[in-house]
């Protein structure tokens, strides 16, 4: 069977932490959309491991996939798994010829238009790898793909017409002066023995047949998401958006397995307690003003720095019009619910339960970004909970965390219309208490 590990909001909600629980239960670890914007942690008896393109069953040795919906670095995914390596890992790895590949001028031009982009406010506050230069390239059809590079001549062919028109959008409408990046020759070279190195080492792979034939034996696949939904291409919050589909639809395109394969299965939202966003546009429900004491205290605490960027997040309460929003564009069947801990000890705990906008209340998120920008929210307060030993409180099980804090969790579950699976309340995987294992469902 396959699970799905989504993201339910806006990215960095411990969606390693659960692929890690879960992973050791699952045959094959697949990604299937985005790059290395992501970054997974894993904690296992206080190792911690950051994960950006290798997928997080890695911690636990397990098969891991990078579906034809990625968009891959290659320089970033060899490092990864040589740093991996000195940790004492083995990671194996397979890439989906149809994936696309970022290329160096990608991650130039990704820099150039986030500049450009923000005189007028626009930019999305990118994690400046070239993942919607790429994106934009693969929707265009001129785009590189992993199986291009293992031929020289296509690789050839394919980069002669693209980077000129790469030099000349840097050079004629940016003004930018284009370097190696965007040179066919050194371009060539060094891809052409990129696309070596994978054939030796055997790491390309027909992804939708690799999967679908695990799936028809009827072994265990889970799907890790990448960044979340309300910062999804079609879902999000367009502009301030990544440029794929991190909804469980994008699970079947970005690996080649049928929607009824990936529908079968379990899929499992992935919610952090509150809010945090590392990128730019609106939040309704943030912690601004006489409030900024209250965010820094939770960023602190919940250690909110991006994990790619280093940025500090911005912090709000949790949005559930947002969580309803995404209940529904997924299909979610259970949840997992993190950093109950960071909440811990606070002299009020609250939520946005909907929106006013116009005099109107409303449960869920309005379709344009600035619409949602113009929302309200309508607070709802809960009684805190204390300050307690959570690594007792996960090794006793639910029943130990605070009363106060399960009535939250009732509720976030009631409101979302779908069980708990697993609560976070610290960042270990010990730290996670499950309630029920989606491979068992
Ligand atoms: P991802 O991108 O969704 O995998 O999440 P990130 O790894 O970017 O960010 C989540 C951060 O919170 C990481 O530092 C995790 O180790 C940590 N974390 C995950 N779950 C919990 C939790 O329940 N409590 C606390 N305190 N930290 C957690
Ligand atoms: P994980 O998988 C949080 C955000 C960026 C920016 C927007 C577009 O760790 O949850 P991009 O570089 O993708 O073109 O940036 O999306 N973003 C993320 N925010 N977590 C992520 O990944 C993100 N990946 C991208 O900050 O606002
Ligand atoms: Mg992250």
């Amino acid at each position: 069977m396959t699970v799905t590990i989504v993201g339910s909001q806006l990215g960095d909600e411990g969606k390693g932490a659960l692929v890690d629980l879960w992973g050791g239960d699952a045959d094959v670890v697949a990604r299937y959309q985005g790059g290395d914007n992501a970054g997974h942690t894993v904690v296992e008896d206080g190792d911690e491991y950051k994960l950006s393109l290798v997928p997080s069953g890695a911690v636990r040795d397990k098969v891991g996939v990078l579906g034809n919906g990625c968009v891959v670095n290659p320089n970033t995914l060899f490092d990864e798994i040589d740093e991996l390596r000195e940790r004492g890992l083995d990671p194996d790895v397979r890439v989906a010829r149809r994936a696309h590949v970022i290329m160096p001028y990608h991650r130039v031009l990704d820099g150039i238009e986030e500049e450009a982009k923000s005189d007028s406010d626009l930019d999305a506050g990118t994690t400046g790898r070239g993942i919607g230069p790429t994106y934009e390239d693969k929707a265009g059809r001129r785009g590189i793909r992993v199986g291009d590079l293992l031929d020289a001549e296509v690789l050839r062919e394919r980069l002669e017409y693209v980077v000129p028109q790469k030099r000349a959008l840097a050079e004629d409408v940016f003004g930018v002066e284009a370097g190696e990046a965007f040179d066919v020759d050194a371009v060539f070279e060094e891809y052409k023995a990129i696309g070596e190195r994978l054939q030796e080492e055997s790491m390309t792979v027909n992804a939708g047949e690799f999967l679908g034939s695990h799936v028809d034996n009827g072994e265990n696949v889970l799907f890790e998401g990448a960044q979340g939904t309300s910062i999804d291409i079609d879902h999000g919050i367009y502009p301030y958006v990544t440029s794929s589909n991190p909804t469980a639809g994008g699970a079947a395109t970005g690996t080649g397995v049928g929607p009824t394969v990936v529908g079968r299965g379990e899929v499992v939202g992935i919610v952090k307690a509150y809010l945090s966003r590392v990128g730019t546009g609106p939040l309704p429900t943030e912690l601004t003003g006489d409030d900024e004491d209250l965010a820094d205290y939770i960023r602190e605490k919940g250690g909110e720095f991006g994990t790619v960027t280093g940025r500090p997040r911005r912090i709000g309460w949790l949005d559930v019009p947002m969580l309803r929003h995404a209940a529904r564009a997924n299909g979610f069947t259970g949840l997992a619910v993190n950093h109950i801990d960071v909440l811990a000890g606070l002299d009020e705990v609250k939520v946005g339960h909907s929106y006013d906008l116009d005099g109107e209340e409303l449960l869920t998120m309005p379709a344009t970004t600035e619409r949602w920008g113009e929302c309200e929210p309508n607070l709802r307060e809960f009684e805190p909970w204390p300050e307690v030993d959570w690594s007792a409180v996960a090794a006793e099980g639910y029943d130990a965390i605070p009363e106060n804090a399960q009535a939250y969790l009732d509720y976030l579950s009631e409101e979302v219309g779908a069980p708990i699976y697993a609560v976070g309340v610290g960042p270990d995987r010990a730290q996670t208490i499950e309630l029920e294992n989606p491979f068992q469902q």
